[in-house]
């Protein structure tokens, strides 16, 4: 039997919606408009690609998007001084800086100097703190979207065993926080883990966010397992491009109960996710109440 595709296409769109609603009742109650600011470094064409969707969808549900991009050679002196210019303007309720910045070495610094009420990406160690320590804040946007399509394939996640393939700071981490606080016994696995396929088997969930192109093949699956597809890798197949994720998906779509496609999976929640954070972000900073769809 084939897996269950989980339509992350269609869940978006409803998120988006639902996104919207709140957003013109935020305008009619409270006068109020969310502004969602996003900051592009450098002229990377995956990066503007992303940030020209979110610009659309930002527009599409009602809320300001202000775009900055400030060429590859800015100083880190420049960017902070225009992430303060962000924090200071009652406009802006959300600010997202586009990573990877051309200087890693200042994505750090460039992170804490947002201000954590409208750190939308929820990259901020202050709203990563609050995750780790169950006491709500802005949640990353692509672990959101992630525990949504979970939820939603599987209702209540608790007791069952999620193995998370990945530890970065942007996926890997977040969505293990998260699943945890639904009470999954968690397993995070990594380039350093030792007999990876044996630790995925064991798993009643998987999470693969390595962008290692179609990595987790069909024998690393328990049957019936749910897969979680975030990688977006762009492979060279018979002289065509292809977008392909971190599982195998002919195969392993074979054994899983449920699986996300790529594209159409997890892509489309991260700015859905964006935007109700966005939404979010606004209300708290106006003291208002609105309807935020929980996760
Ligand atoms: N680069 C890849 N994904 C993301 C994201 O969710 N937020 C930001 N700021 N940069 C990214």
């Amino acid at each position: 039997m084939n897996a269950r595709v989980i339509d992350g296409k269609a869940i978006a769109a409803e998120l988006r919606g639902q996104v919207a609603a709140g957003v013109a009742e935020l305008k009619q109650r409270h006068g109020l408009t969310p502004g969602l600011a996003v900051v592009l470094v450098g002229g990377d064409p995956a990066s503007q690609v992303y940030v020209t969707n979110k610009k659309k969808m930002t527009v599409e549900v009602g809320m300001r998007s202000f775009d900055y991009q400030l060429p590859a050679d800015t100083t880190r002196e420049a960017l902070l001084a225009k992430v303060a210019e962000l924090n200071a303007d009652p406009g802006v309720h959300g600010i997202l800086v586009q990573l990877p910045l051309p200087r890693k070495e200042d994505e750090a610094l460039v992170i804490e100097a947002i201000d954590p009420a409208k750190d939308v990406d929820g990259f901020h160690p202050f709203n990563a703190g609050r995750l780790m320590t169950g006491q709500g804040g802005l949640i990353p946007c692509t672990p959101l979207g992630c525990l949504i399509l979970l939820k939603r394939t599987l209702g209540d996640l608790s007791g069952k065993h999620a193995v998370v393939i990945g530890r970065s700071n942007i996926v890997g981490k977040p969505v293990a926080q998260l699943l945890l606080a639904e009470s999954c016994t968690v397993t995070i696995c990594h380039s350093r883990s030792r007999d990876i396929e044996a630790l995925v088997r064991q798993g009643d969930i998987v999470v693969a966010a390595v962008g290692i192109p179609e990595m987790v093949k069909a024998g690393w699956i328990k049957p019936g397992a749910t897969i979680i597809d975030v990688g977006i890798n762009r492979i060279e197949k018979e002289g065509k491009t292809r977008l392909v994720g971190d599982a195998a998906y002919e195969e392993v779509s074979k054994i899983a109960g449920a699986i996300t496609p790529v594209p159409g999976g997890v892509g489309p929640m991260t700015i859905a996710c964006l935007l109700r954070n966005t939404l979010q972000a606004a209300c708290r900073q106006h003291a208002v109440t609105c309807n935020v769809i929980a996760a």
